[in-house]
């Protein structure tokens, strides 16, 4: 019996959903044993959130500040073939339970010298949270050999309001009965099983290194131009607003509250006015910058960090 462990969080089930989705052809199969593990902040994020929660929840995200968790109920001197980890990004960063779950002691044991798989569901920017994803599991000594993502298919800008509304409201349909419904389509849950497939077949065979490509013939990363090129802008500004807040105070405090709301209009905003602006860019680029373009895009292809 072989033995495969899947760390996830979850606000509104989309992770869950997305991993019974792939890992459909592991739990038809009897020689499989699937142990889920969720994981819980002690203190509960909310949802649907407040403005003022949300966005305060920024520089502990960016930084990657971990809070505390509640004890976990797996063995952790357990020996897993395969660790599939499910999480959002959050401002481009690890959602906060999972890269809290990732800097324990737990984590060390259960993760070391394994296969690793993630599943990345979310609204379109997850570039630059997988980044730091390989960087944490390279201090963890684990291999990461997978990456499927799931993320909502309008464009930036319709996306922008309806991920708002879904976050801010708790409006998974249709916002206002004009917007489409946010999320991860049925269609892509639908086509999910093919993932699982190929990851399983691979490490029956132990040719982990097959994985991803075969994966990404199959449509698993989406990655879209205009994204990368925000990500990377964003990459650097982040972190100096991330501090800025700080200054103020800790999560929660009345002292940095003006900032955070200063920082719950300026995003927002910025996505607006440079998402179109981007846009053409991102056009653009392939043509003017071809090789620098497809070096990106395949960087971001595969589950390596960049040499600095
Ligand atoms: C605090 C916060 C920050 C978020 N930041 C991002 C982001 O940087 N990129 C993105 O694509 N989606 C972002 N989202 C959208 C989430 O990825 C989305 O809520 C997720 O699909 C919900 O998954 P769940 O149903 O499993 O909880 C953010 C959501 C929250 C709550």
């Amino acid at each position: 019996m072989k033995k495969v462990l899947v760390v996830y969080y979850t606000q509104t089930g989309q992770a869950k959903q997305a991993l019974d989705a792939v890992l459909k052809p592991f739990s038809e199969n009897q020689n499989y044993q699937l142990d889920y593990l969720l994981i819980q902040p002690k203190k509960k994020f909310p949802y649907p959130w407040s403005y003022t929660e949300f966005f305060d929840a920024f520089p502990e995200t960016v930084h990657g500040i971990p809070c505390e968790l509640e004890p976990i109920n797996i063995d952790t001197n357990a020996n897993y073939d395969l660790v599939v980890i499910a999480y959002q990004p959050w401002f481009l960063s690890i959602c906060v339970p999972i890269s809290s779950f990732l800097q324990t002691p737990d984590a060390k044991k259960l993760l070391a010298n394994k296969p690793v798989v993630t599943v990345i569901n979310c609204r379109n920017m997850w570039l630059g949270a997988q980044e730091k994803m390989k960087k944490r599991l390279l201090d963890l000594n684990a291999n990461l050999v997978g990456n499927i993502t799931f993320v909502d298919r309008s464009s930036n800008l319709i996306s922008l309001v309806t991920v708002l509304a879904f976050v801010l409201k708790g409006t998974k349909e249709k916002f206002m009965g004009i917007f489409p419904k946010y999320g991860v389509a049925d269609k892509d849950l639908k086509h999910a099983p093919v993932f699982g497939k190929i990851i399983l077949d691979n490490l029956e065979t132990g040719q982990l290194q097959n994985i991803q490509p075969q994966l990404n013939q199959q449509g698993a990363l989406d990655i879209r131009g205009n994204l990368l090129i925000m990500e990377g802008r964003a990459k650097f500004l982040f972190p100096i607003y991330a501090n800025y807040i700080s200054k103020k105070g800790t999560q929660g405090s009345e002292q940095r509250k003006t900032r955070v709301r200063i920082f719950g209009i300026v995003l927002p905003t910025v996505i607006l006015i440079a998402s179109p602006i981007i846009t053409i860019i991102s056009r653009l680029a392939p043509i003017l910058a071809k090789k620098k373009f497809d070096k990106e895009i395949a960087y971001f292809s595969q589950n390596t960090l960049r040499e600095k």
